[in-house]
């Protein structure tokens, strides 16, 4: 029998070996605590679709696929953004993964269990997997800031005590004052009544938190600050985040993976260096890429030995400081 000691060796090895950063997803990783720790639940993804399928007005002259057999999956602790034009079945898509939108065909499985096995299961997974709508803010609709968060952990018929407990850590994350939970959701500012809104989700501690362009509209101090709310949450809970975003900056400095909708299907599907490293396709597709990744591609063409996969800022600013000390060196 090996010693807990040797076995996180091992595992930690297994990640090394790959360079690996999310090691739900490194099948190495996963075989082996199978082995090792004789528990298979890592070889489950948390989220899956099959064959999604979702149809709008039915039988009506409105009839639309708005969604059409999406086969995805997502992992436990993933960070994970969804790109695509408007009208390209995000948000359809989305809100079949809480169980809010049923499917016309295909299914959805959280833990390996479909969703719509009965009505107790969709309701429980409404609160393990929360979705903040597009604008959120919107519907703020109680006296006060702290009713709003309050509003989700009641419906789950927690007690009063962690009712207060779940809003006061939730508020945490979302960086609002003690002073803001008493004021009416009309007094705070934009941004604030959207990190309110956004609080209200995480205060029923989803598993999954899933948001639907939730920085749309804010000006770039705003969309820092949920952005950091968004990552503190998932680091203090080991939570799986999934967000859509037209941002690419956004994603290329956040994500582990991306996913593309194209007319209701997904299109594209990689961790972001390959992803960006393709910037003719998404052009394309009428989508970009993040700048560094069109400089760096620029160079590349150019016939300067630069990695066509680099995306972000720090990677680009290393690869130029790499070429300069090359070239003293010469
Ligand atoms: N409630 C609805 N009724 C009918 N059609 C809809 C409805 N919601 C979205 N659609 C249509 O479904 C398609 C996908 O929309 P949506 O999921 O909102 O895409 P996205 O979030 O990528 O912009 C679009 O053609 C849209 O017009
Ligand atoms: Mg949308």
């Amino acid at each position: 029998m090996l010693s807990r000691c040797m076995t996180y060796k091992l595992l930690d090895g297994a990640v090394a070996a790959h360079g690996c950063l999310a090691p739900s997803r490194c099948m190495t990783y996963k075989l082996l605590y199978t082995l090792l720790c004789g528990k298979d639940d890592l070889l489950l993804p948390l989220l899956k679709t099959e064959q999604l399928t979702h149809t709008y007005s039915i039988d009506t002259p409105f009839e639309h696929i708005a969604i059409c057999d999406v086969d995805f999956e997502v992992e436990k602790g993933e960070y994970l953004g969804i790109i695509g034009h408007t009208g390209s079945g995000k948000s359809t898509f989305i809100q079949h993964l809480n169980g809010l939108l049923k499917p016309t065909s295909g299914r959805v499985y959280f833990n390996g269990a479909d969703i719509h096995e009965s009505k107790l299961q969709t309701r429980n997974i409404r609160f393990k997997v929360g979705l903040v709508f597009q604008y959120p803010e919107y519907q703020l609709f109680e006296n006060t800031v702290f009713d709003d968060i309050a509003f989700g952990p009641k419906n789950m018929g927690l007690s009063e005590g962690e009712v207060s407990e779940r809003v006061i850590e939730a508020a945490g994350f979302a960086l609002l004052d003690d002073a803001l939970l008493k004021k009416s959701p009309f007094e705070l500012s934009g941004g604030q009544k959207r990190r309110a809104a956004i609080a209200g989700v995480i205060a029923m501690r989803p598993e999954v938190l899933i948001l639907d362009e939730p920085t749309a509209g804010l000006d770039p101090r705003g969309r820092a600050e949920i952005i950091g709310n968004i990552m503190n949450y998932k680091h203090a809970h080991d939570a799986t985040i999934i967000m859509v975003t037209h941002s690419m900056e956004e994603i290329a400095r956040n994500v582990d993976r991306i996913v593309i909708f194209e007319e209701g299907r997904i299109v594209m599907e990689g961790a972001p260096g390959s992803i960006f490293s393709d910037s003719e396709r998404l052009l394309a597709m009428g989508l970009s890429a993040p700048k560094a990744a069109l400089v760096a591609q620029r160079l590349h063409a150019m016939g300067l030995p630069i990695k066509r996969d680099i995306y972000t800022i720090p990677q680009l600013r290393q690869a130029i400081n790499d070429l300069k000390g090359g070239g003293k060196g010469a």
